[in-house]
């Protein structure tokens, strides 16, 4: 255990209250083991700009098959900014400049030979804030495989949807009205739909980026259990500000500090022997 948060002594030798800057430099390598055996995603030596500002700092992790990665760390450490590359969401916003290596399967995601549309497929999303489509309900599920030419003909875009909407675990709720607007549905019931369409399209991994902060804890509860059953056919990266949720839905669990990965380690390690004081001091509740 280092104790980059005793403050420093200053020449009068009074005690001052450590500055971010001095935090950031004191914050060396990563903590714990960021790879495993079978990787499904890997990320080495990442950095992130937004303009001249650095979000994220050397950051290198795996992301494993049929395991669920909990990203955490306080607010405006980057754990949205890094997701965001694993899908190269952040190629739209124009200040934004990703380096370092990342890759799926060992693609490099950055490459010139990858396309980021068939990426987005791989790699689905979903969001902190439910944002189905104005459209219907089957047609919400039904917009990624047309886009993509999943389905030869009517009879088999009906299976894929209806077959999305059960993994997501809503057929039963929406079956009979499947041509009303997504929109008309619950927050947990849109949330839900969401994660169906992301499934739709037979993805890889799923990032979910606060999928439950807008949820009540039944809705939630309803999530977590699905994350855990998908976590049987995807990779997953969850980030959550929920310690619980966290340490509920994750086999490794990722915190991050000042847009550098201070620690990772399995999901039971990390909550109950933190190596870092850094990560003690988050999950104790003493900051963020
Ligand atoms: N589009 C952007 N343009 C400029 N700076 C950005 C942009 N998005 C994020 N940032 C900056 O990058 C840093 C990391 O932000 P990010 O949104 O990744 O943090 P976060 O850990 O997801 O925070 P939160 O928990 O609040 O969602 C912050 O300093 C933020 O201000
Ligand atoms: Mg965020």
């Amino acid at each position: 255990m280092n104790d980059i948060l005793s403050p420093p002594v200053s020449r009068a030798g009074l005690h001052e209250e450590p500055t971010a800057n001095t935090v950031l430099q004191e914050i060396k390598a990563t903590v714990g083991t960021a790879t495993v055996e079978n990787p499904k995603m890997q990320a080495r030596n990442v950095d992130v700009h937004y303009g001249e500002k650095q979000a994220i700092f050397d950051v290198s992790l795996d992301i494993g098959n049929n395991e669920v990665v909990a990203m955490i760390g306080p607010s405006g450490c980057g754990k949205s900014t890094f997701l965001r590359c694993l899908n190269r969401m952040n190629d739209s916003i124009p200040s934004c400049r990703v380096s370092g290596e990342m890759s799926l399967d060992g693609e490099d995601l950055y490459g010139p030979d990858l396309d980021p549309v068939l990426l987005r497929a791989r790699v689905g999303m979903v969001f902190q804030k439910p944002n189905p489509f104005a459209k219907s309900i089957y047609d919400n599920v039904a917009y990624g495989p047309r886009i993509h030419g999943l389905a030869g003909n009517r009879g088999e875009l009906d299976e894929i949807v209806t077959e999305s909407l059960k993994r997501a675990g809503l057929f039963d709720e929406v079956k009979d009205r499947l041509d009303a607007p997504g929109t008309g549905l619950s927050g947990g019931q849109q949330q839900r739909l969401c994660i169906a369409r992301t499934i739709a399209v037979s993805p890889e991994v799923i990032l979910m980026d606060e999928p439950c902060s807008a949820l009540d804890p039944i809705a939630t509860a309803r999530i977590e259990e699905l994350i855990d059953e998908l976590r049987q056919n995807y990779a997953i990266a969850i980030v959550t500000h929920s310690m619980q949720q966290a340490a509920r839905v994750s086999q490794r669990t990722a915190y991050f500090h000042l847009g550098k990965l201070v620690e990772v380690n399995d999901t039971n390690s990390v909550f109950t022997n933190p190596q870092h004081e850094l990560t003690e001091n988050y999950i104790t509740g003493r900051f963020g």
